[in-house]
């Protein structure tokens, strides 16, 4: 393990910025109370998912497990480090099951991701693993998904106009390009890309995500639906 990991800026930086922590950190006991010695874990993004690592993290040094864990951004890698975590990634191996939290979840467990803009690895970690727990506190639960947040579609920076042209027309859409916090550009994600996001205004049906990949240069859209999920709240 790692000399810096307990004075880690990583663990600072989360401190004191994380919604509804005690909620949080409730899912995130119940999913570190899953793993058992020789796992392959999927590792999600955004704070609840570092949470859930902390816990996990707590019980593999406590007990002496082998874990790997294969982290779907730059950030749950660093956090994998920071606590001491063995990685891998879908190269070498296949995850036995995965966990990951959420930006909205509807009455029939659909989820709305990418508020952190990694949904396009954690949606080939998810699809790759037989089983994902969703940790989410009660502020996540939606009737309709878009409820709350757009809906992030990642999209390759030549395909810009194109894909903002075909989704007005296809859905007459409110898009908005993200930007960078302070605004001194766009966001651009891990693997180089761009995100829209797209206001819902209807109940988005099972074949919206077909539609939307449809267009050339939209790579990954936030919706997952149809995963094995189980959601974990308190
Ligand atoms: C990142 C995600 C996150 O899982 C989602 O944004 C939830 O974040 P948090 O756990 O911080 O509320 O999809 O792309």
């Amino acid at each position: 393990s790692l000399k810096w990991q307990n004075q880690s800026a990583v663990q600072e930086s989360w401190s004191g910025e994380i919604s509804n922590k005690d909620q949080k950190e409730q899912a995130a006991g119940q999913v570190s109370e899953m793993v058992k010695n020789g796992d392959v874990i999927g590792v999600g993004s955004g704070s609840t998912s570092y949470l859930a690592l902390k816990a996990i993290a707590a019980r593999v040094q406590k007990e002496g497990l082998d874990i790997s864990a294969i982290p779907t951004s730059h950030e749950a890698s660093l956090n994998c480090a920071t606590l001491g975590l063995k990685t891998t990634d879908l190269m070498n191996s296949r995850p036995d099951w995965g966990f990951d939290g959420a930006d909205e979840v509807d009455t029939d467990n659909r989820l709305i991701k990418g508020r952190g803009g990694a949904m396009f690895a954690e949606k080939l970690v998810m699809a790759s693993s037989p089983k994902t727990y969703i940790l989410v506190d009660g502020s996540k639960f939606v009737s309709r998904l878009g409820e709350k947040f757009a809906l992030p579609i990642e999209l390759d920076p030549r395909a810009l106009h194109l894909v903002e042209t075909k989704l007005k027309d296809m859905m007459k859409a409110k898009l908005k390009l993200r930007m960078a916090k302070g605004k001194d550009g766009p966001v651009i994600t891990e693997s180089g890309n761009l995100i829209l996001d797209m206001t819902l205004e209807e109940t988005v049906d099972n074949d919206l995500e077909n539609r939307l990949r449809s267009i050339p240069g939209v790579i990954e859209t936030g919706l997952f639906i149809g995963y094995p999920v189980e959601i974990l709240t308190v």
